[in-house]
Parts: C-alpha cells; sequence; structure tokens
C-alpha cells in the first residue's frame, strides 16, 4: 500500500502547493514511486501541468485524479506507488475528514506570522479528531517562509506548539527559490540556491524518518 501524506491548512497561501511539489520531486529524485493528488477545485497543480507541461520536469509527473463519490479508500488500491501526496485546498473542506481517514500523516504547513500560527486551530482539530478514527495517523507542522530574525521565529513557534503536535525540526525560509523554481522545474531541487535545496531533503527525510518510525 501506498503511504499517503496529505498537506493541508485552511488557509491559503501557507506554502501547500509549494510543499506538495518539492516534496513530488525529492522523493522521486530518490528513485521512490510517487504521484500527486490534486484535491484543490482551484487546481493549481493540475492548471499549472497544463500550462506547463511542455517543460521536461513538468511533462512527466503523475497525477491521479480525485476518486469520484469522495471514495477516497480508492487510493490504497494504487499499489504501484510508494508515496501519494495529496494538495488539499484552502478551505475545510468537507472532503478532509475522508481525505485524513486514508492517510498516514498530515502535514500542516504553516507561515511563520502571528495571524497564520493562529489560523491552524480548525485545522488541527480535525486532525485530531481524525487521529480518534484513524490510530496510524500522524501529523505534524512544518514552519513555512521562516524569516531570519530568530527571536520573530520563537514566538510565532510558541504560540503553534500550544496545539501539542510536533513541529519539525526542519524550517522552510522565505526564499525566491521557492517562487521561482515553478517557472523553470517543479520544485527547488533544479535550482542554484543550495540552502532551499537542502531544506526540501532534510524536510522529505525527516519526514520519511517519522513514517519508518
Ligand atoms: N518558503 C517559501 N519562500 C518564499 N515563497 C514561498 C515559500 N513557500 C511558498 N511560497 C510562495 O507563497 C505563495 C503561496 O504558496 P502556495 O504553495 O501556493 O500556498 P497554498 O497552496 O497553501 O495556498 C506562492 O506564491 C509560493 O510561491
Ligand atoms: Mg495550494
Amino acid at each position: 500500500m501506498p503511504i499517503i501524506i496529505s498537506l493541508s491548512h485552511q488557509k491559503g497561501g501557507v506554502g501547500k502547493t509549494t510543499l506538495t511539489l518539492n516534496l513530488y520531486d525529492y522523493y522521486v529524485r530518490n528513485g521512490l514511486k510517487c504521484a500527486i493528488v490534486d484535491a484543490d477545485v482551484q487546481g493549481s497543480i493540475r492548471e499549472a501541468v497544463a500550462v506547463l507541461g511542455d517543460q521536461d520536469d513538468w511533462s512527466n509527473m503523475d497525477i491521479i485524479d480525485m476518486p469520484e463519490g469522495g471514495k477516497w479508500e480508492r487510493l490504497e488500491d494504487y499499489t504501484e506507488y510508494n508515496i501519494i501526496l495529496i494538495d488539499t485546498p484552502p478551505y475545510l473542506s468537507q472532503q478532509l475528514p475522508s481525505i485524513f481517514a486514508v492517510s498516514d500523516f498530515v502535514l500542516i504547513p504553516c507561515k511563520s506570522s502571528p495571524l497564520d500560527a493562529l489560523a491552524i486551530n480548525q485545522t488541527v482539530d480535525l486532525v485530531k479528531d481524525s487521529m480518534e478514527e484513524n490510530p496510524n495517523l500522524q501529523s505534524g507542522i512544518v514552519m513555512n517562509m521562516v524569516y531570519h530574525s530568530t527571536d520573530f521565529n520563537e514566538k510565532v513557534e510558541n504560540i503553534v506548539a500550544e496545539h501539542g503536535l510536533p513541529i519539525f525540526k526542519t524550517k522552510i525560509a522565505n526564499r525566491v527559490a521557492y517562487s521561482k523554481s515553478l517557472f523553470i522545474s517543479r520544485s527547488v531541487l533544479g535550482e542554484k540556491d543550495k540552502k532551499a535545496r537542502e531544506e526540501i531533503a532534510n524536510l522529505g527525510t525527516e519526514l520519511l524518518n517519522i513514517l519508518n518510525d
């Protein structure tokens, strides 16, 4: 059965789609068979593939359609994949409980700003409800678009930590490479920015280590 990783946060603009694409690319480059499900009706990933699909990096991506009728358990039949990443919408979609029910991990990207830190409440509550139904479900928060000023980041992290979910050791900094990379390749792994490449590699390994524990 594939490992199913959902990226979720009820707010838009926190990095769900960006991290979905970067993790996908990281795992593919490490020889894992991966697919993405774009569960966002605005469909940023499907749109990007449609627009940029003639570029090499974008043309050969494995994208699975959302299962019809909300039958998310059907993803378990895709046994040819090691990992399926689900990019979820920027609102509390009614699909989320069934998405979390089939997930092994819910990765919650949190933008490093007080308002965004406060906004994760409902996503975290939903994940905690799903954990009661699905005891295999794990979850963690990854700080994204982190600024250099450390005391500020610490304050934001303290707000986030109150939810009791683990926070990833890996932090993703605010870097142009993450926006720019989408035009060139689908992730920062094809970019010159070595620090961005290291961050994604660290996030990818940290996540797999938790799942393999
Ligand atoms: N670490 C980062 N550094 C700089 N820009 C980022 C970073 N992560 C995401 N972005 C940018 O922020 C915007 C929102 O990211 P996106 O992945 O679309 O969020 P979501 O899917 O949660 O709505 C995009 O323009 C993206 O390029
Ligand atoms: Mg998105």
